[in-house]
């Protein structure tokens, strides 16, 4: 402000010897070299993304599925023993994953009915991601595209959520819907069952019906502009063009939702109706031909269905589940652990550390632990910090720097620390490296 402090003299006469302060920098360094670091310790946060769905696994449902009409007189249909099969075999994946289910029973057409609802633990109980399909067949086949391609995509992505013990913002329900195929029989009975207090937290409801056809389309429900975005960003950065899906709104379990105000959305690769030459051409499809001639017969079998619509779509079903149940929630606020003790940092001289204690805490710390950090300093270039874990490992926040000679280090960091427990003393350690400047530590602190 006025006249010439210390500290500035000091900086001016320190700048005359930098040629000194480099080899100091450098003999630190050698030092340093011998401490466990870990790579890229000041990386920014990592967004999580869906995991690649395997096709095999998929294909493996439907394999049961095929397996199970077989052995049930050809179909998997409402009242006929092929669906209660395909619900046990769905169930116990679900049960032995880790999810909630409950089987919900109704009667229809003197015929007991099943939907299978599968709860992933956690979440805000009030933002539900539901992604549903229907698991009936007509009588007339065993259903492998309608509606063993739903089916199997979203349990195998209900599968990798357990796989990737996914920790999502919002809470996470799938639904397989009983009697579809007479008049979407099963979801209307769960939705009307459903107390108007529970049906306000779904945020949204995803419909998969028909999603493996064998001359496929890629056809996206216009309906939530939300969900729907999420759907064409994902098939866009594949490079799969897109449609608005028409073959028949309100011709699957999305309506049951959509009746009661619930925002819905959805894919489909067609069925009856017929793909134009301008849709074979985007698509390498057969024009003239249907998108599944098999529709509703008895060839929709487990040779009815197209790899690469499965693959794709199975993939982008996880795409979705994984970026709606993270998105528009504000996250837990952090724990803050602090020490706000003053360390004074000998100049040139020995490492000095400050503790703080992590307590209450399970398991790893995050991989983007914040490392808060203020340090006095009148020349940063000199400090070299590490964040040592409980167990003595090393992370390196910040290298010395003979250039840099800014005051202080008054910044957060954030650290990929997900190998280390989380409780125990964790210590910033800071050493000035070169002679002359000199300075304390003020506080830091550890938020997660
Ligand atoms: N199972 C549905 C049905 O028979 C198949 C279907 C036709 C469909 N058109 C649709 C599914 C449009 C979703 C969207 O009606
Ligand atoms: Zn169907
Ligand atoms: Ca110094």
């Amino acid at each position: 402000m006025s006249s010439p402090t210390p500290r500035t003299r000091h900086r001016l006469a320190r700048r005359a010897r930098i040629g000194r302060s480099v080899i100091a920098t450098v003999a630190a360094g050698a030092v340093a070299g011998l401490i466990a670091t870990a790579p890229g310790a000041a990386a920014t946060p990592t967004t999580l993304e869906a995991p690649d769905i395997p096709i095999a696994n998929v294909k493996a449902h439907l394999t049961e599925f095929q397996s199970i009409a077989n052995a049930n007189g050809g179909n998997r249909a409402h009242g006929r023993p092929g669906y209660k099969a395909s619900i046990d075999y769905i169930k116990g994946k679900l049960d032995a994953a880790g999810f909630t289910t409950t089987v919900q029973q109704f009667t229809y057409n003197g015929a007991t009915g099943y939907n299978l609802i599968a709860d992933w633990p956690g979440g805000d109980a009030n933002q539900v991601v539901f992604a549903g399909a229907h698991l009936d067949s007509v009588s007339s086949g065993p259903g492998i595209n309608d509606n063993g391609s739903g089916s199997a995509g979203i349990l195998e992505t209900a599968l990798a959520v357990s796989r990737a013990n996914l920790k999502p913002a919002k809470h996470l329900r799938f639904g397989w819907w009983g009697a579809e195929e007479l008049g979407l029989v099963g979801s209307k009975h769960y939705v009307n069952n459903l107390p108007s207090a529970e049906r306000s937290k779904i945020s949204g409801y995803l419909n998969f019906d028909m999603i493996g056809s064998p001359n496929p389309g890629y056809f996206v429900y216009d309906d939530d502009p939300e969900i729907e975005k999420v759907f064409k960003d994902w098939f866009a950065g594949k490079n799969v063009p897109t449609e608005i899906e028409t073959e028949g709104d309100g011709r699957s379990d999305h309506a049951s939702f959509k009746n009661v105000g619930i925002r819905v959305g959805g894919l489909f690769t067609g069925a009856s109706r017929t793909m134009s030459s301008a849709q074979a051409q985007k698509w390498g499809g057969t024009a003239g031909q249907a998108f599944d001639p098999c529709y509703h017969r008895s060839c929709d079998t487990s040779s009815n269905i197209s790899d690469t619509a499965m693959d794709r779509n199975s993939d982008a079903i996880a795409h979705a589940i994984w970026t709606l149940g993270s998105a528009g929630t504000t996250p837990e606020p952090d724990s803050v652990f602090e020490n706000t003790a003053d360390v004074s940092i000998p100049d040139n001289g020995a490492a000095v550390t400050s503790p703080v204690e992590v307590t209450g805490r399970t398991g790893n710390a995050p991989a983007t632990l914040k490392v808060a950090v203020d340090i006095k300093h009148t020349w940063r270039g000199d400090l070299v910090v590490d964040l040592l874990a409980p167990d003595g490992t090393a992370y390196r926040l910040k290298n010395s720097s003979g250039s840099d000679s800014a005051d202080n280090v008054i910044t957060s960091y954030t650290t990929d620390a997900s190998s280390e427990v989380a409780n125990g003393t964790w210590k910033l350690r800071v050493q000035d490296v070169a002679a002359q400047d000199t300075g304390h530590l003020d506080s830091w602190k550890l938020s997660f």
